[in-house]
């Protein structure tokens, strides 16, 4: 008999929603208002970056959505004295640890784990500490998961950059990377989620990757609800994530 695959949470990043508001300055449109709406649409997470550079989600965003949001915050930081002191401060539910370069648009590349190690560790150790569940945001790599596990990370989210962008042959070969490293994750103690670049059109192969527990997805959605409204983007996204799933096999 075929067992049913996991459930597969849908975290929405709303980043992007602080985007759109800085453009302008003022409040509108507000990230919280968004956040509330991804609740109301079946979210089960909430993600949001703040950057060193402040240029989407700021300091009071993350202030407001920890006091008047129910769902749990996947606080996406840089591995800075200075985020780790935020994120303390605030003890949300879990911390992904991301690379970041001031003049990258977008998160390009996985966290070097392997090569920042004893800088990593410490950091790890403390959020550890305070009850903050660790994910530390890598590529799709064994040398990776392995620095993870070494690091005491119970999570990574693997970078599905490559393979969003990809097509054919060349996408095809980065779903089986990203399932091969969810495989392994499996086999290390490692929950994985994965992350970047999602959207309707390739949602599904990555949603049926049977170890994946957590797909963090923002831009696409926020882009999508220009047109159609957040909670139908979100809806569909969900939609299509629950059918890839009732559709795969464990
Ligand atoms: N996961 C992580 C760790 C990210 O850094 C990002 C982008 O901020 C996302 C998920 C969401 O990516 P996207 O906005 O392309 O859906």
């Amino acid at each position: 008999m075929q067992a049913a695959l996991p459930p597969l949470r849908l975290g929405v990043n709303i980043d992007h929603v602080a985007t759109v508001r800085n453009a302008r300055g003022g409040a509108m449109p507000d990230p919280l208002r968004a956040a509330r709406l991804a609740a109301e649409a079946g979210a089960d997470g909430i993600t949001a970056h703040l950057r060193e550079d402040r240029r989407h989600i700021v300091d009071s965003d993350i202030e407001r959505l920890m006091a008047e949001i129910d769902l749990p915050l996947n606080f996406e930081i840089a591995a800075t004295e200075e985020m780790l002191a935020i994120a303390l401060r605030h003890r949300p539910h879990a911390a992904c640890i991301v690379p970041e370069r001031r003049e990258e648009r977008t998160t390009e590349g996985g966290l070097d784990a392997a090569g920042q190690h004893n800088h990593l560790k410490p950091m790890v150790a403390r959020l550890r500490d305070a009850g903050i569940r660790v994910s530390l945001f890598v590529e799709a790599d064994s040398r990776q998961l392995e620095s993870a596990v070494a690091l005491g990370a119970p999570v990574v989210e693997l970078h599905a950059g490559r393979y969003c962008e990809l097509a054919g042959e060349e996408r095809a070969n980065e779903l089986r990377r990203l399932a091969r490293a969810a495989e392994a994750c499996g086999r290390l103690g490692l929950e994985c989620h994965i992350g970047h670049g999602l959207a309707y059109d390739n949602v599904g192969p990555v949603a049926a990757i049977p170890q994946a527990r957590e797909l963090n997805i923002g831009h696409f959605l926020i882009g999508e609800a220009i047109f159609v409204g957040l909670v139908p983007a979100i809806r569909e996204m969900r939609r299509l994530m629950d059918e890839a799933r009732a559709r795969a096999v464990a």
